[in-house]
């Protein structure tokens, strides 16, 4: 496989850097930065092009403001938390295309750092439009792609963009990604387990059929599950099934047989008689074997399930996990995913965690320094994970 050439690569002195970050974080009600990793996980690239002289400019999405200026999806707030991290000013524009843009831009002397405004302010990002692509490009000389969270995009900064400057490159965040989620996966050390949770299997099907033929463990949870038992003929009680996926199951399964592979799915369920996930609030709740009773819904693994797997994990020297196993966001059901991720942080695994709303489960645990790795990647980690390209690596040079 070709080599992505990366900012180790080029000579970045006194040259305008344009880099794409993924600053698209989340915000409390005050509109204020509630989490800053995404921020914190491209400090180290923005930090390289500093301490080499390069006049650093930094452009993000954040939000989907659909084309039009949104006040709370400013970036302006990201820039003073950017600031503060790395012990820098940051000097924050209110645009990201145009005049005034460019003369500041040209202002800029070695080492400093300019954050453009929100470019979902206009739709010529989303729609990757020629012209506003080369708005972006006319900022210029080296292009940077540090976005891992948006490179499953084909946007003006993302893909568009790259068609107007000569030297396209990845910074290390997109760099580490690839190596976690690529290479480690691809050619991993054994044995693999791969855990899979979340809601549907219809989410997850490319995945697994992707690692299907790579794993040696694949250990289901999460919602999906339920489609897999009800293809196994468990009764499920009111447990979220896809109905019209059963048939896609039933053949994973199979498939899985004849690999060798061992799937698992759960032995036992955490359960209960009422659900609202709108304002997450449960009813009663009590564990059952793998056969649900009637009126009763599963909520997340049991205890069994998690002695199996966490068995299985403590064995395993790679281990990649994408999805939550239980609805974690409410106490009574978080315990299989804090508890898989109390194991996975203290196996001897190289552990690689798939973002979104793992990732935040994951932080939430307080095992998030047991893992090797965590993606900063939603959507871009899934699409990653089922074999896809993304337009946002694809558009890069090559070595
Ligand atoms: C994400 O948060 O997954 C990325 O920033 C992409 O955002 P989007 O789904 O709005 O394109």
């Amino acid at each position: 496989m070709q080599r992505i050439k990366t900012i180790r690569d080029i000579d970045c002195e006194g040259k305008r850097v344009f880099v794409r970050v993924d600053f698209n974080v989340p915000l409390d009600e005050r509109g204020m930065v509630s989490d800053d990793a995404r921020i914190t996980a491209a400090l180290p690239t923005i930090e390289y092009l500093v301490q080499r002289g390069a006049r650093v400019i930094l452009a993000s999405h954040l939000g989907r403001p659909k084309g039009e200026k949104v006040a709370k999806y400013s970036m302006r707030g990201v820039a003073q938390v950017l600031a503060k991290l790395l012990g820098q000013p940051v000097l924050f524009l209110q645009d990201c295309i145009g005049e005034e843009v460019e003369q500041a831009v040209d202002k800029l002397t070695n080492g400093n750092i300019i954050l453009l405004e929100n470019l979902r302010f206009y739709n010529g990002e989303t729609d990757n439009d020629p012209k506003f692509a080369k708005q972006l490009a006319a900022l210029a000389d080296i292009y940077v792609n540090d976005a891992f969270g948006t490179a499953h995009r084909a946007h003006a900064s993302t893909e568009g963009i790259t068609k107007w400057v000569k030297t396209k490159v990845a910074g290390f965040l997109i760099e580490r990604e690839l190596e976690f989620l690529g290479s480690k996966v691809s050619d991993p050390e054994r044995p693999f387990t791969v855990i899979l949770g979340g809601s549907k299997v219809s989410d997850k099907i490319d995945i697994i059929n992707h690692l299907l033929d790579k794993a040696d463990n694949l250990l289901i949870g999460g919602a999906m599950a339920f489609t897999f038992m009800v293809a196994m003929k468990h009764k499920v009680g009111t447990s979220l099934v896809e109905s019209d996926k059963v048939d896609l199951a039933t053949k994973v399964l199979l498939r899985a047989k004849k690999l060798g592979v061992n799937f698992l799915t759960p032995i036992d369920y955490v359960i209960t008689n009422s659900l609202d996930t709108e304002n997450m609030v449960i009813g009663e709740v009590k564990t059952s074997d793998c056969d649900i009773p009637d009126g009763w819904c599963g909520v997340d693994i049991g205890p069994k399930t998690v002695k199996l797997y966490s068995d299985i994990i403590a064995k395993s020297r790679t281990v990649l996990w994408n999805g939550p196993v239980g609805i974690f966001e409410i106490k009574q059901a978080s315990h299989g995913t804090f508890d898989l991720a109390h194991a996975v942080a203290s196996s001897e695994a190289t552990s690689i965690i798939g973002g979104g709303d793992l990732g935040k489960a994951v932080r939430r645990s307080g095992f998030e320094d047991g893992m090797t790795f965590i993606s900063t990647g939603g959507g871009a980690s899934l699409e990653f994970l089922e074999g896809k390209e993304l337009p946002g690596i694809a558009a890069l040079d090559k070595i």
